[in-house]
């Protein structure tokens, strides 16, 4: 294991680096068997998605083309606003293209509703959605991811891409942060 001093501030891992290599590797295959003959845009949301859109691609070895898109609910500290705003739209049209959303968690469900009301008025063929982590407790929107990696409890989880604060984001696994680190 590489030196760090992330992980004094993570009260307890949630999911291992085990645990997504070998969750990411049966979404990858699950995508596979559906969309092998649809060569399908990936729709990364930054910037949450980015180890976990590494890694899904990767193990979907199909023919694909990768887009990303920045949206940002005004979070301030750990909760959302309900406002979703682009802040970087995406550079590719998508008209009558099977596009799967990579999205690093599903939480009051503001943003994913906001992207697939979006991409549907920009002339998607379908929208699919595929969580990494789904934390239903505190839903908002009626919406439900078509993949989700696991489902986690209501606590503010970093790692993997997830950040707090943009902080934490290069931790390799799931974690849950200390209370004092919020604090601070
Ligand atoms: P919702 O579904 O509430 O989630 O629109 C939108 C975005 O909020 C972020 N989010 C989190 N980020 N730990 C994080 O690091 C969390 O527990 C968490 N919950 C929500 C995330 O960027 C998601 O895309
Ligand atoms: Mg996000």
């Amino acid at each position: 294991m590489a030196k760090s001093n992330l992980e004094q501030d993570i009260l307890k891992v949630l999911v291992t680096e085990e645990e997504l290599t070998k969750r990411v590797n049966e979404l990858g295959e699950e995508l596979f068997d559906k969309f092998a003959d649809k060569n399908p845009i990936f729709v990364g949301v930054l910037k949450g998605c980015f180890i976990f859109m590494a890694d899904l691609v990767r193990a979907t070895q199909i023919k694909s083309e990768l887009e990303f898109i920045g949206l940002s609910s005004y979070n301030s500290g750990t909760s959302s606003s309900g406002v979703v705003e682009i802040t970087r739209d995406l550079q590719k049209d998508i008209t009558d293209r099977h596009v799967i959303v990579v999205e690093d968690i599903l939480d009051s469900g503001n943003t994913l509703s906001f992207l697939k009301k979006l991409l549907e008025a920009k002339g998607a063929a379908s929208v699919t959605i595929v969580t990494l982590l789904d934390k239903p407790a505190r839903r908002e929107k009626a919406i439900t991811a078509d993949y989700a990696g696991f489902v986690v409890p209501d606590e503010f989880v970093v790692g993997y891409g997830l950040d707090y604060d943009q902080q934490y984001r290069n931790v390799p696994y799931i974690g849950v942060l200390k209370p004092e680190v919020y604090t601070k």
